[in-house]
């Protein structure tokens, strides 16, 4: 059996070693190396996107690569793509390396300047274990060790556009189909998701601030789990412990959610912090509710403008929503397209502040009417953005969920190339299936 094999290695004279000596590694099939860890992930989510089979065996990261620092990087390759084996190369050689290379996720260590021996033998190891996580897969585990589920981030033009009341209805669609689904408040200093749905939890994504090794039984103790099974994450009851909630922190309670729940709907708020910032360069999804009304679109270009400076997110690759939509103003969402230089989502949320109002005051969204226009829209609106299950065609007997879940998907417009890992999830529970 051959193995692929991706290097990231940002340097050019390192980079043409690599290559050199991995040229020389029998039944391998070196890829060009990568430059950077933007370049890797979004190649490997690409590759994860056409099919779980394209991905490389084994992903060799360079200690100097960046932005992201290499271990930072291997941490989020093996969390995102638990079947490639991925090996740093170093030049430090201390046991204190090694075993955080390890706790990172890397199957091994190459040391600096390297020996074909070593490469060799850590390559075919790290190959080996690839060949037996990917046998588990197709066998049909019962774990989700898939790559990550797909992330939603919501977050509004300004306070009061619909921004908490979209991701609640977004993550019920997802939870009423049949995901597994978790609701995250990041709305961290005035989040009331926990307000919406009746729940009052003193556990907030505070207490994960601290943790450096997110578990399943960390995260089991920190969730709610509400009466219709969405798992909750809600925002601290004090708004000024919102500060302990690093970028850092953000990133590694994402990374831990999408590894098991199939969809993360996150309420990012209309205020910008390091967190929020984080979650929404992650999302496979950056939704922008706006209300059709001059205050409200100024402030979702001053948004869209902003993510774009700080690198957060590309105008493009935004989809803004327009809530509390009405046929008579004189803002529609093609001149909110042309505003904002986003993509506009297919539907428009009507205003009907009566279908909400009961519901709202009493805390209890999650009984909102199925009759309502409202929740409707919604509910379409999560069909478009891909995180609904569909149900399979009776009469197609093979065909399964996973492609068509994929036309879905393309459907909402410009797929996003690195980070459709939504579809390969899909794809790997599919697989587990059959
Ligand atoms: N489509 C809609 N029609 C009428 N009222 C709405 C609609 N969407 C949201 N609202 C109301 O607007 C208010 C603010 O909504 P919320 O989701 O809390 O906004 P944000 O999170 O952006 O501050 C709430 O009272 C909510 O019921
Ligand atoms: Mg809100």
């Amino acid at each position: 059996m051959t193995t692929r094999i991706l290097p990231a290695v940002g340097d050019v004279d390192a980079a043409r070693s690599v290559t050199t000596l991995l040229s020389q590694l029998p039944d391998a099939e070196p890829a060009a190396p990568v430059g950077d860890s933007t370049q890797l992930i979004d190649t490997l989510a690409r590759l994860a996107g056409e099919s779980l089979d394209e991905l490389p065996e084994v992903v060799l990261v360079h200690e100097r690569i960046g932005p992201v620092p290499a271990l930072e990087l291997i941490r989020e390759v093996s969390l995102r793509f638990p079947a490639i084996g991925v090996v740093l190369i170093t030049a430090d050689v201390t046991p204190g390396l090694f075993s955080s290379a390890m706790e990172s996720g890397a199957r091994g260590v190459v040391t600096l300047p390297l020996s074909y021996e070593e490469l060799v033998n850590r390559v075919q190891s790290a190959a080996q274990w690839s060949a037996g996580v990917r046998r588990h897969l197709s066998t049909g585990a019962e774990v989700f060790t898939g790559p990550g589920g797909a992330v939603v981030t919501v977050s509004g033009a300004k306070g009061g556009v619909g921004t908490t009341v979209t991701a609640v209805q977004l993550a019920l669609a997802a939870q009423a189909s049949g995901r597994n689904v978790a609701l995250v408040d990041m709305d961290l200093q005035a989040g009331d998701v926990g307000s919406y749905l009746d729940v009052q939890f003193r556990r907030s994504v505070v207490d994960l601030s601290t943790i450096n090794d997110i578990t399943p039984r960390v995260l089991s103790d920190v969730v709610f789990t509400h009466g219709t099974g969405l798992s909750l994450l809600l925002a601290p009851g004090e708004g000024e412990s919102a500060e302990e909630v690093s970028d850092r922190s953000a990133r590694q309670i994402v990374s831990a959610l999408r590894t098991r729940y199939e969809v993360v709907v996150i309420d990012c708020g209309s205020q910008l912090q390091g967190a929020n910032a984080a979650a929404i360069e992650m999302a496979d999804t950056a939704l922008l509710v706006t209300t059709p009304d001059v205050i409200a679109v100024r402030g979702a270009k001053r948004l869209v403008r902003m993510w774009d400076r700080l690198q957060i997110r590309k105008a493009e690759e935004t989809v803004t929503l327009v809530n509390r939509f009405t046929r008579n103003t004189e803002i529609q969402p093609p001149l909110v397209e042309k505003i904002t230089g986003t993509r506009m989502a297919e539907t428009a949320v009507p205003a009907n502040f009566k279908e909400l109002q009961a519901v709202v005051d009493a805390g209890r969204l999650h009984e909102l009417d199925s009759k309502s226009t409202v929740k409707q829209a919604l509910w379409a609106l999560a069909g478009e953005l891909g995180i609904v299950k569909v149900p399979e065609k009776p009469e197609k007997n093979g065909a399964r969920s996973g492609a068509k879940f994929k036309n879905d998907r393309g459907s909402i417009g410009r797929p996003r190339g690195g980070r459709r890992d939504g579809d390969s999830r899909n794809r790997a529970t599919t697989k587990g299936a059959s």
